[in-house]
């Protein structure tokens, strides 16, 4: 099925690059453009550049680029016409036949979202349409969820049985083996069959960032159900479970007004919280928090605050999420709840205000572990006290950032009367005693720099191969549009152009202003995304993205060339071009006239034409463009 093409220019107009690209990457405002980490390849210092005016994005480091389309089928490896549906969805337009995908031509991972995606609205369902569903209603409406938020999580209930949700899949044409794929099914120990994964569970859908629905969190509603508190889907194709967090897709807005983001454990903390009305939160569920948890808080924002259980497990989970955020070079304090609470528990008690105060109070991970040592009695006795300082100087020796831990090191040591020479003796002990024992953590930080070199390395731009001369021109008819096209194409042929993207992209060109239809170089990649082959088409759209965003490093420094009159370079690369082409057809002049010479054969016509060609040589070494010529009729 086809979606026509007004309408997929409807969906791209209708979805603003910024906007899109700022729910999945942190964009900081630098020039006209905006820059970032780059979500396709591991990178430390931003790299990743967006062009609100070309309405275009582009990685210098691994070469990635295109348009809000391109992005969303880069990231969410789904297909062109998948992107769109998703970015038509986001910018509320209705697409012909709504229905569903066309199985056919979806890719594992469409079919993916869209099982999971029927999973949860069935058992949302569920919640209205069934007598067992309307206890699990009553059971959310009893933990104090409204309508509204049952709706807007999606939550639901997965009915007492072995295969209700098989039987109803079935019915809709859905493989098994695509259940079990969705991790929506189990198969039995004797290999005799599967049954359903979630039996009489209230149901939390997980959505991925973009809003998706990815996996579920079960959560047991029966004395007599022998499995844990909470279930939750396998990972799966479409569910990487450290790389997610429950409710980034509700938060994240939240997250980068607030610039903090606050992490607690549980589905329900999260829930309770965010009706409230405080939305900058996000819960690990499930998993104890991972590297890749925190870098992706990081692209919202660069401030954390811990609200964990206040039990033993929770501050045991906090004190390691503090090491762990620290490493990662991220902020983070911590908020303390009473004895034997939850956030969720908190929250419902005592109302937004109180949670808000709490969150207002937080502390540093210095007085957190100063507390938390305090409530172990260590700090009353001088063995215990180092131990104390040692703990916190061992997570002080987490921060990358060479200031930082020199604050740090000088609050310690104002707190706790320490001599700030001590800390330090203290610090590189640890430092050095690190260095050589955890020479995996270093052996990795290794190979990430290596990867962020090969990165590099492995990318060669196409546009670098390409003359300077093709690579300004294209520029400029990038940037200026027909009129430019015009006259470019006035002085020189399109043959002229040699490599092969370049041709690729001028006959593009000429045939938008043949038949003067608008374009950009956004229309382009847009139509070459429909037309070629995946690779084909990323290959192109690199070399767009490239020329669209590179300065002029190779060729004669763009500052230079930014301030000159757009005519003026074109003119200048021509000039190039053509005495490019002169001195090719003065070499094979030449060569002819040898050949005619040794068979004794008369010279003169080529000596004649050796003469006009050496003064238009001429003519363009000084620099004009004058009429037709001899090079250019050959
Ligand atoms: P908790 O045990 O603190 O549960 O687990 P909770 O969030 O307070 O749950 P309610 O309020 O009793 O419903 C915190 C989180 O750890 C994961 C879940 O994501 C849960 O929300 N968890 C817990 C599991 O994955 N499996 C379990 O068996 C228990
Ligand atoms: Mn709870």
């Amino acid at each position: 099925m086809r979606i026509p093409d007004s309408k997929i220019d409807e969906v791209r107009s209708a979805s603003d690059i910024v906007d899109v690209i700022s729910s999945h990457v942190r964009l900081k405002k630098r020039g006209k453009n905006f820059v970032g980490l780059c979500p396709f390849h591991q990178e430390k210092t931003p790299s990743f550049n967006v062009s609100p005016e070309k309405q275009m994005y582009y990685c210098f480091g691994c070469g990635n680029g295109g348009n809000v389309i391109t992005f969303i089928t880069q990231l969410e490896k789904v297909s062109f016409i998948e992107a769109v549906r998703t970015l038509a969805e986001r910018a509320g337009i209705v697409l012909p036949s709504e229905s569903s995908v066309d199985v056919a031509e979806a890719t594992e991972s469409e079919k993916l979202y869209e099982i999971c995606r029927k999973a949860g609205l069935y058992f949302y369902e569920n919640l209205t349409t069934t007598v067992e569903g309307k206890l699990a209603l009553e059971y959310f409406h009893h933990r104090g969820f409204t309508d509204e938020t049952i709706r807007k999580f999606g939550l639901g209930y997965a009915m007492n049985s072995w295969d209700e949700l098989m039987k109803r899949m079935e019915r809709e044409n859905i493989s098994i083996d695509m259940l079990d794929k969705a991790g929506l099914v189990v198969k039995r120990d004797d290999g005799s069959g599967y049954y359903d994964r979630f039996r009489g569970r209230a149901m939390f859908p997980i959505f991925s960032p973009s809003g998706r629905t990815i996996a579920f969190g079960a959560r047991k509603m029966r004395e007599d159900d022998p499995l844990g508190k909470y279930i939750n889907s396998p990972e799966t194709p479409i569910h990487n479970k450290s790389r997610n967090l429950y409710g980034l897709f509700h938060a994240k807005e939240a997250i980068r007004e607030k610039e903090y983001a606050i992490l607690v454990e549980g589905y329900a903390d999260l829930i309770s919280v965010f009706q409230s009305g405080i939305q900058n939160i996000v819960a690990s569920s499930g998993t104890a928090l991972t590297e890749e948890q925190i870098q992706l808080v990081s692209r919202y924002a660069k401030n954390t605050t811990l609200v964990y259980d206040a039990d033993s497990a929770g501050s045991k989970a906090a004190l390691r999420g503090v090491d762990l955020i620290i490493e990662q070079g991220l902020e983070v304090k911590v908020a303390e709840l009473p004895a034997g609470e939850d956030p969720d528990s908190f929250v419902k008690k005592n109302g937004r205000d109180e949670f808000q105060k709490l969150l207002d109070e937080a502390v540093s991970f210095l007085d957190f572990k100063a507390r938390h040592f305090q409530a172990d009695g260590l700090l009353s006795t001088p063995e215990g006290q180092v131990r104390a300082v040692r703990s916190i100087v061992e997570t002080i020796a987490k921060m990358k950032d060479e200031l930082k831990r020199t604050f740090y090191i000088k609050s310690v040591s104002e707190k706790y009367g320490i001599y700030e020479s001590v800390l330090y003796r203290e610090l590189d002990r640890i430092l050095g005693h690190e260095r050589s024992q955890s020479q995996f953590a270093q052996r990795k930080e290794t190979a990430l720099a290596l990867d962020e070199t090969r990165a590099k390395q492995v990318y060669v731009p196409p546009a670098k191969e390409l003359p300077s001369a093709e690579r300004d021109l294209l520029k400029l008819m990038l940037e200026h549009g027909n009129e430019m096209v015009g006259f470019i194409f006035s002085h020189i042929e399109r043959e002229r152009f040699t490599h092969t993207q370049a041709q690729r992209l001028v006959e593009m060109i000429l045939g938008y202003a043949e038949s003067g239809r608008a374009w950009d170089a956004n229309t382009l990649i847009g139509e070459v995304d429909d037309a070629l082959p995946t690779g084909q088409a990323g290959d192109f759209r690199r070399f767009v993205a490239d020329l669209v965003f590179s300065k002029y490093e190779i060729s004669k420094g763009w500052s230079v060339l930014e301030e000159a009159d757009p005519a003026t370079l074109a003119e200048r690369c021509i000039l190039i071009i053509r005495k490019q082409q002169i001195v090719e057809l003065l070499e094979e002049n030449q060569r002819a006239m040898r050949e005619a010479s040794a068979r004794g054969e008369p010279v003169r016509e080529y000596l004649e034409r050796h003469q006009l060609l050496m003064s238009e040589k001429k003519e363009v070494e000084i620099g004009g463009l004058g009429g037709k010529n001899a090079s250019a009729s050959v």
